[in-house]
Formats: structure tokens, C-alpha cells, sequence
């Protein structure tokens, strides 16, 4: 593969199939559609996660049938293989609220250049929240936007004066990585705490300057890759809960717009 990647092109694919999923999944919004169980009771599966991924891959393989591909639905390039583009997608975030009719839920497409050296990097990534119509893009080195408006962090720079969001995993019951316990921590300080039920959403809201952090145990990279892009092109920061760096493939997130960051992690570590 060549290895100038061309991050225009692949943005361009990325928001076109982004907006086409996302009128798809409007479509289905609020009609009646079979829903099925993946492991565990509480973590549902619709038809539309289904056509959705289906619609994505044929799309993405028609224009770059050289390029990986990794779905939540269908799995695929799980490992790296140096000098490909990996497209890391999630077809529908945010499925018990669009199972339930609440409208919080959007599209996730990121697109990774893995190097020689076996290193991946984001590039690009296109989340798309059909029900507000807010399409989240960017481009490496080239700027977060919202509907085309550039995007930054917020200014807060004090976690007291901050609004934060997480998320559970589908075994919250079991609390994970003390994730319950970290959920108790913040909301005890008395900070606004939201769960919105979809993390591309967290992330892209977090660019956009809604969040002041975000922080979750146990996602999957298919959940975080456009976001990580975005965050990072709005100026945010993600690592790891100690501050170490964020590697998409392990499930530990903590974003932040990196003036709370230090407070959030020190929270988070206790
Ligand atoms: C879930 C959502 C949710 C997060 C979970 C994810 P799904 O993804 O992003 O906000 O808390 O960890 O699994 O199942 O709706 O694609
Ligand atoms: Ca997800
Ligand atoms: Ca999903």
C-alpha cells in the first residue's frame, strides 16, 4: 500500500457513509424491529445494527477494497498488520437507547493508518446523531468540526466547576474496574455527572465543549476511534485513568478537555 494516505479522501467516504447510515438508522427510529440478546441480558442487538454495518462495510469496501476493516457486529481486523488502513466502526452507538426510542444514538466511523512498525494512528473519523442532525468530523491535523463550525474544548479548568460524563459496561452489575465506585466519587462531590448511553456521542460532545471530561471502563475500540480523533483535533486529551497513554485496544478511557485532566485522575486513582 501506498503509504501517503490521503486523510481528505478518507474523511470524504467516511462522512458520506456516515450521513447514509445515519438516515437509515432515522428511518427505523420509533418503528417496530426485531431486537435480539448478545452476551448478557441488558446488551441488545437490532436488525438495524445489522443493515447498518452492512451498509458501511459495502460502501467502505467498494471505494478501498485494499483497506482492513473492524466492526462491532462483525468483527474483522482484530490485529494490526503493518502498512494497511483499518476502518474501526460502529454501526449504531448507543442500541438500548434506539431499541427503547430515545433518541441518543449516532454512527462511528474512524479510519487508522498503521504503520510499518505496526502503529496505528487515527486519522480521520465521522460521527453522525441523525435525530439532532449534528454531524462530528475530523481530519488529522486539520481540525475538529460540527456541521462544518471548528471545534475546541471548553475552558474549565476546575473539576469543581465541571460537568462530566460516563458510561457502564453491560456487566456494570458486577462493578468492573470499580466503576461504580468511581461513578459514587464524583457524583459525592457534588458534580454533574451525565450518562448519555452512547460513548461516540460523550466524545464528540466533549470535543464540541458540552463535557468537561469523560471517563469509562472497559470500551471497545469501535466505541472510541472517530472520537479519539476529534477530541484530539478539538485540543482534548485521552489516557489512560494514571495519565498513561490511551491504547484504543485496552477498555480504560480518560478524556478530558486536559485542564481537569490531573483532578480526574487523581480522583479516579484514590
Ligand atoms: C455502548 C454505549 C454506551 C457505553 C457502552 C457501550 P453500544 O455501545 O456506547 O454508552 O457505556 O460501554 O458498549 O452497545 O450502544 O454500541
Ligand atoms: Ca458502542
Ligand atoms: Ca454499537
Amino acid at each position: 500500500m501506498n503509504t501517503t494516505i490521503d486523510t481528505t479522501t478518507l474523511l470524504k467516504t467516511a462522512t458520506d457513509v456516515a450521513l447514509e447510515t445515519g438516515a437509515l438508522l432515522k428511518k427505523g427510529f420509533g418503528t417496530s424491529f426485531k431486537i435480539a440478546n448478545k452476551e448478557g441480558r441488558h446488551n441488545l442487538v437490532t436488525e438495524y445494527d445489522h443493515a447498518a454495518e452492512k451498509l458501511i462495510f459495502g460502501r467502505i469496501r467498494a471505494a478501498f477494497p485494499d483497506h482492513v476493516m473492524l466492526g462491532e457486529e462483525s468483527g474483522g481486523a482484530v490485529h494490526t498488520t503493518p502498512n494497511t488502513v483499518r476502518w474501526i466502526v460502529d454501526p449504531l452507538d448507543g442500541t438500548v437507547n434506539f431499541a427503547h426510542a430515545i433518541p441518543i444514538f449516532c454512527v462511528s466511523i474512524g479510519a487508522e493508518y498503521i504503520n510499518a512498525e505496526g502503529i496505528g494512528e487515527i486519522v480521520c473519523g465521522a460521527i453522525y446523531a441523525p435525530m439532532t442532525d449534528e454531524l462530528f468530523t475530523g481530519e488529522r491535523g486539520g481540525g475538529a468540526f460540527l456541521n462544518g463550525h471548528r471545534l475546541t474544548v471548553s475552558h474549565t479548568d476546575k473539576l469543581d466547576d465541571a460537568i462530566l460524563v460516563t458510561g457502564f459496561p453491560y456487566n456494570a452489575d458486577t462493578n468492573p474496574g470499580g466503576c461504580l465506585d468511581h461513578f459514587t466519587r464524583f457524583v459525592s462531590m457534588g458534580i454533574p455527572v451525565r450518562r448519555l448511553g452512547s460513548a461516540a456521542i460523550d466524545l464528540a460532545y466533549l470535543a464540541a465543549g458540552r463535557f468537561d471530561g469523560y471517563w469509562e471502563v472497559s470500551l471497545n475500540p469501535w466505541d472510541v476511534a472517530a472520537g479519539k480523533l476529534l477530541l484530539a483535533e478539538a485540543g482534548g486529551t485521552m489516557t489512560q485513568y494514571d495519565g498513561a497513554p490511551h491504547d484504543l485496544m485496552r477498555g480504560t478511557m480518560l478524556a478530558s478537555n486536559g485542564r481537569i485532566h490531573g483532578e480526574m485522575s487523581a480522583v479516579l486513582m484514590r
